[in-house]
């Protein structure tokens, strides 16, 4: 566990396992999880502002070839997927792409891709908070015809001065988790189930307005429209490596997690294709394209009244706002991982004796990221969370070639097919979407990584654990 001779500080696969006690049954956590609560979580933790508020965006950049660029984030996800498997099989450990890293590419990439789920878990926080803004405004207002006024709901880049509602969800969040209340087992598959069944409503009304001529000109604009929608849609589908922070959790994890992965993509898939032509189908990808609460807004149109709006709007309120429990959930847990390394100041680690929860940890999450969701828009909060889950995800690919390398032996219930093909595919695609978020994005990201460095640099590195021989 110290460093190696070429001065990479890895963590070995086994020590992480061992400190897991991912090896024993019985040991550490307890396995309570089997394949289909693993496919609810994964489920719960995917479905949710994507598809209810960012469709209409990615309508907007791709028209009816969204189907291509949902198929696209769908490939990325798959190739990377295999990565995340073969690694999740190997390692069975919590902590998802921050641990693989620190057990192949050494700690100072693990800190780098840890900085970067501040962005998948955190940053997506804000994006999904944001989205739930817009369908709590669209419930109020089929059931007490009003809205809010959009200066209270919308920061200043839409039009209003702070968002009040995605920050509400957030400490309404947070207050849960500090309380140690978390989906249980029972309620993350009644939500799965939530979520699938207003999807499948909502096809089940649109496609009775179904006209083959709203789905041309199929390409709106060319491939360009494609690949930005793709990066869009690629939102859509974060959540599908929370499988993996389960890790420690999961009954027969070599064959459940990789199982788990690849049937949530399956499944979302073909919900969010099944969407995207029944809304389209309906009314058209102008009608749909850049419009808040768009799914709510199809199902008035169809049906001339706004309950059915409101029903739609109703779900989307409760789905996603426990996507906003989930990924908080699984922030502070990564935090808490990367301060018992030593990597960041032990207040994150710090669990409190009342309600055992890591309270100082989850309210200065809470804080930190309310604050983009009260003034960003949410192009801006879910372009980063795109950027840097992507970039985890080229490490994820790379990950597993290091690993094959340095331990060829190490017993794997899953391997990539086509090695080293699939995840040098998964490394293309990712780089292909984080070329789509555009060059604002990208320079964003590069101060943002650059941060990051400094911080590695002036704090991680010097108070790592593993660096002190504590690791
Ligand atoms: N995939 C998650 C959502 O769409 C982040 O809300």
């Amino acid at each position: 566990m110290s460093p190696t001779p070429s001065g990479l500080r890895i963590k070995s696969p086994e020590s992480l396992i061992a400190e897991s006690g991912a090896d024993l049954e019985g040991h550490g956590l307890k396995r309570t999880m089997g394949l289909f609560q693993l496919v609810c979580f994964g489920v719960g933790a995917i479905v949710g502002t994507g598809i209810f508020v960012g469709l209409s965006d990615t309508v907007a950049e791709a028209g009816p070839a969204v189907i291509l660029s949902f198929i696209l984030a769908a490939i990325t996800c798959i190739f990377t997927a295999f990565s995340f498997a073969e690694l999740g099989g190997a390692i069975p450990v919590s902590g998802s792409s921050y641990s693989f890293a620190y057990a192949t590419l050494g700690e100072r990439v693990a800190f780098l891709v840890g900085w970067c789920l501040l962005l998948e878990y955190g940053v997506s926080v804000s994006a999904v908070a944001v989205g739930w803004s817009q369908y709590l405004n669209e419930l109020l207002d089929s059931v007490f015809g009003r809205q809010l006024p959009e200066a209270l709901s919308a920061g200043p880049a839409d039009g209003g001065v702070i968002n009040l509602p995605a920050v509400v969800v957030i400490l309404m969040a947070a207050t849960l988790l500090v309380r140690g209340i978390r989906e249980s087992a029972g309620a993350t598959a009644a939500m799965a189930v939530l979520k699938i069944g207003i999807l499948i409503v909502f096809c089940a009304i649109a496609y009775s307005a179904f006209e083959a001529g709203n789905l041309t000109p199929f390409l709106k604009d060319g491939m360009a429209g494609v690949t930005s929608g793709a990066s869009l849609a690629f939102f859509s589908y974060i959540g599908f490596d929370a499988v993996t922070t389960a890790g420690e959790e999961v009954k027969n994890p070599r064959r459940n997690i990789p199982l788990a992965i690849l049937i949530c993509i399956g499944i979302v898939t073909l919900l969010y294709v099944a969407v995207a032509v029944a809304a389209i189908g309906a009314l058209g990808a102008d009608a749909v394209g850049n419009k808040p609460a768009a799914l709510s807004l199809v199902v008035d149109q169809v049906t001339g009244s706004s309950v059915g709006g409101g029903v739609i709007a109703f779900g989307a309120v409760v789905a996603i706002a426990s996507v906003v429990l989930a990924v908080m959930y699984g922030q502070t847990r990564i935090l808490m991982s990367m301060s018992r390394d030593g990597l960041i100041p032990r207040v994150f680690e710090r669990v409190s004796p009342k309600t055992h929860t890591p309270v100082a940890n989850t309210w200065i999450v809470a804080s930190v990221f309310a604050i983009p969701a009260a003034f960003s828009s949410l192009d801006a909060v879910v372009n980063l969370t795109t950027i840097g889950t992507l970039a985890t995800m080229v490490a994820v690919n790379i990950a597993v070639i290091a690993l094959r390398r340095s331990h060829p032996g190490l017993k794997r219930s899953f391997r990539v097919p086509l090695y080293p093909v699939s995840p040098i595919l998964g490394v293309g695609f990712c780089l292909y979407l984080i070329w789509g978020t555009g060059w604002t994005t990208w320079v964003q990201f590069a101060v943002f990584l650059v941060v990051g460095a400094l911080v590695y640099a002036l704090y991680g590195r010097r108070n790592s654990r593993l660096g002190a021989g504590e690791g």
